[in-house]
């Protein structure tokens, strides 16, 4: 049997890097359609979707430690922690390592930590708009979304919308969550949110963070 050859290629392309940095200082937010190698993506979308299948994921909550609750009425997908376990999720880990260091190098962010999980929105699901992180509590500093799904149709629905950092019902912009597309904004200051979805809406969000210590207190990972 020939053994199977992962790709080489990098998830992000140089190119995509320095575009990513340059969008996050100017405007704060980034999204790049075909960002992501969509051989991954596919590999990715397997993974998740067999979990879906399977009853390999949990019902993903708000609030942190003691104050985690299931609120369907908020947020309706499902989740897996990514944990290094498959050769995508590695290579997917690997390409954020690489990014982590680029938005370190460029802007002096302190970015020591990468956490991500997959998500999978069932049809209905949502996230009501929010913000990933709260002023003061500098845990989470960067999102991610790498979106999975190949061939998303018209009328899906499942945006992300982002809105203006300052006016916080004015849309700025709706991310359609195509396989291959990238999207990267400031965790405390951008608010955003997915629009109720009509099919199954595969990704993973991520969060570059810099550990804030409160009150002698280590922030928890989660
Ligand atoms: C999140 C989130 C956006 C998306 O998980 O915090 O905002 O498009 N996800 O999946
Ligand atoms: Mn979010």
């Amino acid at each position: 049997m020939t053994p199977t050859t992962m790709t080489s290629a990098p998830a992000l392309s140089p190119t995509t890097q320095v575009a990513i940095v340059d969008a996050l200082v100017e405007q704060g937010w980034y999204v790049g359609r075909a960002a992501i190698d969509l051989g991954l993506c596919e590999s990715l979308n397997s993974e998740l979707m067999h979990r879906a299948n399977y009853n390999g994921l949990d019902e993903a909550g708000i609030g942190r430690g003691q104050q985690h609750s299931l609120r369907k009425d908020i947020r309706g997908d499902a989740i897996h922690w990514l944990d290094r376990e498959s050769a995508a999720q590695r290579q997917y880990l690997d390409a954020m390592a690489e990014l982590q260091q680029a938005l370190n190098q460029a802007l002096f962010l302190g970015l020591f930590e990468y956490e991500a999980h997959f998500a999978h929105y069932p049809p209905g699901a949502f996230y009501q708009r929010h913000l990933d992180s709260f002023r003061g509590r500098a845990n989470r500093v960067i999102s991610t979304v790498g979106y999975l799904t190949r061939d998303w149709p018209n009328d899906g629905g499942g945006e992300m919308v982002i809105y203006h950092p300052d006016e916080p019902h004015q849309e700025i912009t709706r991310v359609v969550p195509e396989a291959g597309t990238f999207a990267c904004f400031l965790s405390e200051t951008i608010p955003h949110e997915v629009l109720p979805t009509r099919y199954p809406r595969t990704s993973i969000a991520g969060w570059f963070r810099r550990n804030a210590s409160l009150g002698g207190v280590l922030d928890p990972a989660r």
